[in-house]
């Protein structure tokens, strides 16, 4: 354990805080390392950013219990909280009862009824896509999954086409809400949030851009209520039991705009980084495009064949391992919690790190190895515990399943049709500046096969 200044508490304090910074300047500059390196402390650490005391939990056990058995203990924290004005009681900030009945009224939305649907309008998406892409000529595979998979979630969850317009306005909007809860969150004083620098209007605005359009495509669907479980038509003709009284349109909208963002992001970074490794590891690419194409010849494969594209779910995981959308996730204590030597009292903000767990040579050998073979091997690191892509307990991801069914959909077209290859030599870095860790680098030149 590293030598530390310790609290009454019994938390050590990570060494390296500057006066008003605090610990600020590592987690911007590199991120994914310094919270790494803060299990070098022990379970629980505290830092700082500005003056505001955060704890960190470092090991795989402790996150687990505060998300699943603690669960009742925590609220979603301090980041969450700047994203408040634009998610507002959705079910990425609901808690509790409420939460509860909001979830099970959007499931049926998630089976597997549901997701068999949706994979063949992913499919055909992919396939026009990608039927745009030119033989040599580089394809900007980040922008070009966001708006993929921006245009799935709206046809698969809402039954909406968009038009050129809307599309636009959300791309537009998207990367600056996302980059904007992050900076939010470590303002030293949210009375900056009030002032009229660029930076806040033009969160502000990105904010009233996409509920007006999230707006619209609700307004739409009022006059014809889709039979099909859409996730909108959940919504709408969902009525309180105890009232009778249907969902206020607010409400309707904020479970929307979650969906739309939890839905795409997270889903096109995975997609990005996926063919990004792929576009590096040329034989794996290879092996992968054969699996593929042993099924259907043109990547077109079914709800049905997933389960016989294992190789190629052995990337994906890996993938979601080596770059887990979430680096970090937050909680607060409602209730006191103990955990480690501690007693934390209500109003510790708690924070860890998926992607550094994910990373940590203590619990994956060689971690930072592209590896897709290690999850053929026995071993724990495929435990619930370990790996949480998804998070766990009562806010794991709701749309596990169709993200897992739509990435492999989406690489089967992709890797069928077409050779990646990275555009110039320049290693892909990582850009911890929003919610996701995103790549940048090369484009990918694609060829045909
Ligand atoms: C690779 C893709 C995805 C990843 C890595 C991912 C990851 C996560 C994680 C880690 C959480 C838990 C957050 C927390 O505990 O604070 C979460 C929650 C959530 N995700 Fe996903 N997600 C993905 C795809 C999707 C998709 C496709 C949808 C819907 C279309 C979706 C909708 C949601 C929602 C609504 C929640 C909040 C659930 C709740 O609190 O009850 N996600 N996701």
């Amino acid at each position: 354990m590293t030598r530390a200044e310790v609290f009454r508490d019994g938390v050590p304090c990570a060494t390296g805080r500057l006066p008003l910074l605090g610990h600020l300047i590592p987690l911007l500059t590199h991120p994914v390392p310094f919270l790494q390196s803060l299990a070098d402390y022990g379970p629980v650490v505290r830092i700082h950013l500005w003056r505001r005391p955060v704890h960190v939990f470092t090991t795989p056990e402790l996150v687990h219990r505060l998300l699943v058995e603690d669960a009742a203990k925590t609220e979603k924290g301090f980041v969450f909280d700047k994203a408040r004005g634009l998610l507002g009681n959705g079910l990425f900030l609901s808690e509790g009862a409420f939460h509860l009945r909001q979830r099970r009224l959007v499931q049926p939305a998630f089976h597997s009824d549901s997701i068999r649907r949706y994979a063949a309008l992913t499919t055909r998406q992919a396939a026009s896509a990608v039927s745009r892409w030119k033989p040599g000529r580089p394809v900007p595979i980040t922008t070009q999954m966001h708006a993929l998979t921006r245009d799935i979630v709206m046809e698969a969850l809402f039954a909406t086409r968009l038009n050129d317009a809307q599309k636009h306005r959300i791309d537009q909007a998207v990367p600056v809400v996302l980059t904007g809860f992050v900076q939010r969150a470590l303002y030293p004083s949210p009375l900056l949030e009030k002032l009229p620098l660029p930076s806040n209007r033009r969160f502000d605005s990105a904010v009233r851009e996409l509920r007006t359009v999230v707006d619209d495509v609700v307004a739409q669907a009022l006059p014809c209520r889709n039979p099909d479980s859409t996730v909108l038509n959940l919504l709408l003709t969902a009525r309180d039991e105890e009232t009778g009284l249907a969902m206020e349109p607010a409400q309707v909208r904020d479970e929307a705009v979650s969906l739309l963002l939890a839905g795409t992001e997270t889903v096109a970074t995975t997609l990005s980084w996926l063919f990004h490794e792929l576009a590096r590891h040329r034989e794996l690419q290879d092996e992968l495009s054969e699996e593929v194409r042993a099924i259907a010849a043109d990547g077109s494969v079914s709800w049905s064949d997933l389960p016989r594209l294992e190789r190629t779910g052995h990337a994906l995981s890996e993938t979601l391992r080596l770059h887990t959308p979430n680096w970090i996730l937050m909680r607060r204590t409602v209730a006191p919690l103990d955990c480690a030597e501690a007693r934390l009292p209500p109003g510790t903000e708690i924070l860890f790190s998926p992607a550094a767990l994910h990373r940590s040579p203590r619990l994956h050998p060689d971690p930072l190895r592209f590896d897709p073979g290690r999850w053929q091997r026995p071993g724990d690191h495929t435990s619930r515990k370990l790996f949480l892509p998804f998070g766990a307990g009562q806010h794991k991801c709701v749309g596990q399943s169709f993200a897992w069914a739509e990435i492999l959909l989406i690489a089967a077209v992709v890797l069928a049709r077409w050779r990646l290859t990275p555009a110039t030599p320049t290693p892909v870095r990582e850009s911890a500046t929003s919610a996701t860790l995103r790549p940048r680098g090369p484009q990918l030149i694609v060829d045909p096969r």
